[in-house]
C-alpha cells in the first residue's frame, strides 16, 4: 500500500490504473469504513483483470464544520488508519495536508439544491452539504475514480452525492454500503469516542427509538392509519425523557427524503439525530 500526501504524488501513483475505486473518509477508521474499502476491493477484483486500484482518502474537511463544531477535536489517527486500510485491501491512501487540498481559500463551491441540502442534517448544520459536496467533487476531480463507495449511515449525504453525480454527469458509479453496528446496535461512528462510559450504554437508545418508529410506520401503512407527526412527536419525547436533546426523528420517502403524510406504499426510511451530552449522533433505518 502506498501513502501519499499531495495531489502530484497521488496522480503519479495512479497513472495507468485501469480502474479506480474510491472511498473518501475523514479518518479515525472503524469497521464501517473498512466494510466500504472491502466493497471497493471486491468491485476492483470483479471488474478489472489487473491494474485496478482501491483508493481511500483521509482528510478532515474544515469546510463542512461550523465554527462551533468539533473540527479541532476530531480524532486524527493516521498511522493506525493506514495499518487498518492495508489489512483490508486498500492500495493507495491519499492523506493531503490542508494546504494541498485548499492552497487558497475555497471560494468556488458546490451548492446542492435547498430541497435536499437544507432539510434534516442541513437544517441543523447549515452549510454542511455545501462543504461535503465541494470536497467530494474536488476529491473526485483529483482521484478520477470509476466508482466510489459511501455508507448508508450518512443516508442524506449518500443521496446528495448521488444527485450531484447525476446532475454534473460525473462518470462515477456510486455504491452504498450498509451501516455497520456495534453488538448492542449502536451505529459505529468516529464520534462515539466522545461518549463517556454511561453515555455509551445509553447511546443505543437512538437506534431503538428509530426501530420503534420504523415498526409503527410499517404497521400504519399496512392498516391504513398512519399519523406521521404523532409518531415522530412520540419518538422525540421518548428520547427527551431519557435526557437526550433530539434534533429530529422522522419518517421520510427513501428516494428524496420528502415528508410522508399518510399510509405509504413507497419505500420509507426513518432518520434521527440527537445530542447525548455534548455528542451529536445520527442514525437511520430503511423501512
Ligand atoms: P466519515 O464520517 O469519515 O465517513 C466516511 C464514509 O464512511 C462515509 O461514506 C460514511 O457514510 C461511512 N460510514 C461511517 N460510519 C459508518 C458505519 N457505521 N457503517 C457504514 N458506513 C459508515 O462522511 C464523511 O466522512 C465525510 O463527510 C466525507 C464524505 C469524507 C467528506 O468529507
Amino acid at each position: 500500500m502506498q501513502v501519499v500526501h499531495n495531489i502530484a504524488d497521488l496522480q503519479a501513483v495512479l497513472a495507468g490504473a485501469s480502474l479506480r475505486a474510491f472511498v473518501p473518509t475523514m479518518g479515525n477508521l472503524h469497521q464501517g469504513h473498512l466494510d466500504l474499502i472491502q466493497m471497493a476491493r471486491q468491485q476492483v477484483d470483479a471488474r478489472a483483470k489487473s491494474g485496478g486500484k482501491t483508493v481511500a482518502s483521509i482528510f478532515v474537511n474544515r469546510l463542512q464544520f461550523a465554527p462551533h463544531e468539533d473540527f479541532d477535536a476530531y480524532p486524527r489517527t493516521l498511522e493506525n488508519d493506514c495499518a487498518l486500510l492495508e489489512a483490508n485491501g486498500c492500495d493507495v491512501v491519499f492523506a493531503p495536508a490542508e494546504k494541498d487540498l485548499y492552497p487558497e481559500p475555497q471560494v468556488f463551491k458546490v451548492h446542492p439544491p435547498t430541497e435536499v441540502a437544507d432539510i434534516l442534517e442541513g437544517e441543523f448544520r447549515p452549510g454542511f452539504f455545501v462543504g461535503v459536496s465541494t470536497v467530494v467533487h474536488k476529491l473526485f476531480n483529483i482521484v478520477q475514480p470509476n466508482l466510489a463507495v459511501f455508507g448508508k449511515k450518512d443516508y442524506q449525504q449518500l443521496m446528495v452525492i448521488r444527485r450531484m453525480v447525476t446532475q454534473m454527469a460525473l462518470p462515477i458509479d456510486i455504491l452504498g454500503g450498509e451501516t455497520r453496528r456495534a453488538a448492542d446496535g449502536l451505529a459505529l461512528s468516529s464520534r462515539n469516542g466522545y461518549l463517556s462510559e454511561s453515555e455509551r450504554l445509553e447511546a443505543v437508545q437512538l437506534s431503538w427509538a428509530l426501530k420503534t418508529l420504523a415498526a409503527a410506520a410499517r404497521e400504519g401503512s399496512a392498516n391504513g392509519h398512519l399519523d406521521v407527526p404523532a409518531l415522530e412527536a412520540a419518538a422525540m419525547q421518548s428520547l427527551k425523557e431519557r435526557g437526550w436533546q433530539p434534533d429530529y426523528l422522522t419518517v421520510r420517502l427513501q428516494h428524496d427524503l420528502s415528508p410522508i403524510n399518510g399510509p405509504c406504499q413507497q419505500p420509507m426510511v426513518v432518520l434521527g439525530a440527537a445530542k447525548l451530552g455534548k455528542t451529536r449522533l445520527i442514525d437511520n433505518l430503511e423501512v
